[in-house]
């Protein structure tokens, strides 16, 4: 029935959902600014300046737009450095069979994510050029929860939204893909993917998702 495959990069592909959290944890001690995993929970598939704002929300001081685009280009400079030694060893289990298997059903597979070093990830990766299209915030004007990010990604593999699946760990990001009108799929916590099509810890058990391709797995 489906037909494409769109993932989110940050938390999905791999663990970089990780190394936004330990650089905004940096730049927040550095401020002395409360932070934590929750807050972080709200800061997953959400662009970067939007990220800041949400920090800043626990500090009692005004910030000019100037002071936050320094805040925001350090924050960057920390996760720049830990991306930079990033491997194909980091694809998250089930990665590679699924790339693989999706793709020799001729299944259209892309790429959806807000992240701006979305590419140079996948290039560390070393699977940039596995997909068929990579849409980064740099190409789109409104980030996840709004839909463009996955309706681009379905486009530019020539597919209706309704024949794609996306794949996503954030809550925001299930959001977008159900208002593109996709099959979404939910990886990590349950209580906060609910309202995903189907929830899975993690991409380990890759049959569950060769399923909704119609593609059978010998003794599953
Ligand atoms: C992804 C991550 C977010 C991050 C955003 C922007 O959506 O899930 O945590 O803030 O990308 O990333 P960037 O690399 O452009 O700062
Ligand atoms: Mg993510």
């Amino acid at each position: 029935k489906y037909r494409g495959a769109i993932f989110d990069l940050d938390g999905v592909i791999t663990d970089t959902a990780r190394y936004h959290y330990e650089a905004w944890k940096r730049l927040s001690d550095e401020l002395g600014i409360y932070f934590d995993e929750k807050i972080n929970e709200r800061l997953k598939g959400i662009g970067r300046l939007q990220s800041l704002e949400i920090i800043l929300e626990k500090s009692k001081k005004q910030f000019s737009m100037e002071e936050k685009r320094y805040f925001a280009d350090k924050k960057n400079q920390y996760y720049r450095e830990m991306i930079k030694s990033i491997t194909p060893k980091d694809l998250l289990p089930g990665i590679p069979e699924l790339i693989r298997e999706l793709k020799e059903r001729g299944i259209k597979i892309a790429v959806a994510s807000a992240s701006r070093n979305a590419f140079t990830v996948l290039k560390n990766l070393g699977i940039s050029d596995k997909f068929d299209y990579i849409v980064d915030a740099s190409r789109i004007k409104k980030g996840k929860p709004h839909p463009e990010l996955f309706l681009t990604a379905a486009e530019n593999i020539g597919l209706k939204p309704d024949v794609c699946v996306g794949i996503e760990d954030s809550a925001a990001g299930i959001e977008a893909i159900k208002r593109a009108g996709m099959f979404a799929i939910g990886v990590g916590d349950f209580e906060i993917l609910k309202k995903a099509d189907m929830v899975l810890k993690d991409l380990r058990d890759t049959e569950k998702i060769l399923r909704l391709f119609s593609i059978n797995v010998p003794g599953g």
